[in-house]
This record gives C-alpha cells, sequence and structure tokens, in this order.
C-alpha cells in the first residue's frame, strides 16, 4: 500500500508550486513598499515550509466540488497569517526561537523593529487578498470574517496568550491544554479547511464535516509538534527541538507523557478520517493528510 506520504505527493507538489508563485507575485508587487520591509516580509514567507493550510484550502475546495484555482488566493492569505504568526512567535517577547524554516529567525536577520512590521504587513496584506481577488464579493466577505474570527482574539492570538500565561501555571489541567491547542493551531487549521468549503459554495453539512475534521486534525497536528520538539532533530524540523520543556511551556508530553499522547493523536487522526468519509472519493486526500499529520517528521 501506497504511504500517506505517497498519496499526497503529487497534489501536494503541485499546490506548493502554484501557491508559491502566487505568493512570490503577491509579495513582490509593493508600490509605496519600503524595500527592508519587503525584504523581511519575503524572507519568511518566502523560506517554505510545508504549506500546510494551503493545502488544506484546496483539499478542501475540491472535497467539495469547487474550482481549485479559485481557491488560490484564499490559500496565500492564510498563510500569510500562518507566517505572520510565526514571525511573532520567535520574538524575544514570546518564544525566543532562532531558527525557523531552516534559517535564521526573522528578527535575527532584520532586526525586532523590522520583523514586527513584516507580521503586521503580511497579516493586512492577506486580508487586502482576501478582499479583492475572492469572488464573488459576497463570499470574500465570509472568507474575511471566517480568517479573521480564527486568527483573532478567540483563535490564534488568544490561545498564544493563553500559552505564554500558561508558562507560569502551578497546576494544570487537560481542559486548559486543550483549549490552549484548539486556539493557538486548531482555529487556522479548522480555518483553512471551511475557507476551501466557502469558496466551494459548500453546503451545511459538508461544512460540519471539514469542521470537525479540521478539529481532529489541529488537535493532532499540535501534538505532533510537541511530541516533535521533544524527539526531533534541528536539521529535520527546520527550528530547534527542546525549547518547550526549557521554557515551561505546556504541552502534552509534559502533561500525559509521551505514550499516552501518541495515543491521543493517533485517536484524532482515526475520527479525522472518519469525517473525511463524509466527501466518499472525494475525500481520501483529506484521509492521506490525517495520516501525513500523524506520521511527519518535520
Ligand atoms: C508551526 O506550523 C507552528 C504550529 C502551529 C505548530 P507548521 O509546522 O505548519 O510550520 P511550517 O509552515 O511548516 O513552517
Ligand atoms: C505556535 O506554537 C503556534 C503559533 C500560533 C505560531 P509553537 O510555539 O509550539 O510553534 P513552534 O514549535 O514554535 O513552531
Ligand atoms: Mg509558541
Ligand atoms: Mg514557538
Ligand atoms: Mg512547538
Amino acid at each position: 500500500m501506497a504511504s500517506s506520504a505517497g498519496l499526497l505527493q503529487e497534489s501536494w507538489n503541485k499546490i506548493r508550486n502554484d501557491v508559491d508563485t502566487a505568493l512570490q507575485q503577491y509579495v513582490e508587487v509593493a508600490p509605496g513598499c519600503p524595500e527592508e520591509l519587503r525584504r523581511a516580509m519575503a524572507y519568511s514567507l518566502l523560506a517554505g515550509g510545508k504549506r500546510l493550510r494551503p493545502i488544506l484550502v484546496l483539499l478542501a475546495c475540491d472535497a467539495c466540488g469547487g474550482d481549485v484555482d479559485a481557491a488560490i488566493p484564499a490559500a496565500c492569505a492564510i498563510e500569510m497569517v500562518h507566517t505572520y504568526s510565526l514571525i511573532h512567535d520567535d520574538l524575544p517577547a514570546m518564544d525566543d526561537d532562532d531558527l525557523r524554516r531552516g534559517q535564521p529567525t526573522n528578527h535575527v536577520v532584520h532586526g525586532e523593529a523590522a520583523a514586527i512590521l513584516a507580521g503586521d504587513a503580511l497579516l493586512t496584506l492577506a486580508f487586502e487578498i482576501m478582499a479583492r481577488d475572492v469572488q464573488p464579493p459576497a463570499v470574500a466577505a465570509a472568507c474575511c470574517a471566517d480568517l479573521a474570527a480564527a486568527a483573532g482574539r478567540a483563535g490564534m492570538v488568544g490561545g498564544q496568550m493563553a500559552d505564554l500565561q500558561a508558562e507560569s501555571t502551578t497546576a494544570p489541567t487537560l481542559t486548559q491544554l486543550e483549549n490552549i491547542h484548539r486556539r493557538k493551531t486548531g482555529c487556522l487549521l479548522t480555518g483553512a479547511l471551511t475557507l476551501g468549503g466557502r469558496i466551494a459554495q459548500a453546503d451545511d453539512d459538508a461544512v460540519n464535516a471539514l469542521t470537525n475534521y479540521g478539529r481532529c486534525l489541529g488537535m493532532a497536528f499540535q501534538i505532533t509538534d510537541d511530541l516533535l520538539d521533544v524527539s526531533g532533530d534541528a536539521a529535520t524540523l527546520g527550528k530547534n527541538p527542546g525549547k518547550d520543556a526549557a521554557q515551561g511551556k505546556l504541552t502534552y508530553p509534559a502533561l500525559l507523557g509521551i505514550e499516552e499522547s501518541r495515543n491521543r493523536a493517533r485517536d484524532m487522526i482515526d475520527e479525522a478520517c472518519r469525517w473525511a468519509d463524509h466527501f466518499g472519493e472525494r475525500g481520501r486526500q483529506l484521509e492521506a493528510m490525517a495520516r501525513f499529520v500523524l506520521e511527519r517528521d518535520h
């Protein structure tokens, strides 16, 4: 049987290429943007990364019978929001990391001020693209609202705040941990899927299946991120492992141990695959993606 990574390989590479080309154009064409700011934005945005969120936008759109080319602007927008979140996550005031996507972090190369502003500019550019390039305008407006909610105070940003606060928690609970992971990571992954569904103008049942698939995938994704921080190596990860324990982060391995964390990730992925079944043959790529998230080494 072909591995899930093998099954995904073909569409993965095509989507990556299409998205990378579009991202390059979006970040290059910028009259009025100071060159130093453009360089700082491009530095992190074009440094690679798995492009998981753009891939999810397109796979969800495809699973719902939509036109995947029409989903490219939304795919680029969410990758910009994700990249901004990484730049800010790495800042000295947050996780204070010096390696990301296999290269020195944005603030190490461009300085803290430019890194903060590059994040700000990627975030705002994402909404400019979504509002202007997603069609029809009513779908664009709904996509903007969804992305803002997924990225904002009750989503990614809220989760990042709770993640920092949990560093000084003395009696952490599983509910607290789940709430952090669901917001800081899960919301943007679920958002990628529902954006794809919106662009395909999917019905409520399909959106419900995508949302539940995303809930499970998002949790499993952050559990594996926590596990890779324990067991991964910098060359493969493209970021420094061992940081969570050093900073006293509330993570799955810290709270439940390695084995139980692996079990929970596996259960979540099994459930994600059951939700992907809703789409029949068209959901096979979502299933393969879920398996990849469990098996990934970076
Ligand atoms: C890293 O996300 C941050 C988390 C939400 C855990 P990814 O592992 O998707 O990072 P890239 O995009 O591949 O660099
Ligand atoms: C960050 O989680 C999630 C974001 C919103 C960026 P982590 O802090 O664990 O992500 P990494 O391990 O630095 O990529
Ligand atoms: Mg963090
Ligand atoms: Mg971090
Ligand atoms: Mg991590």
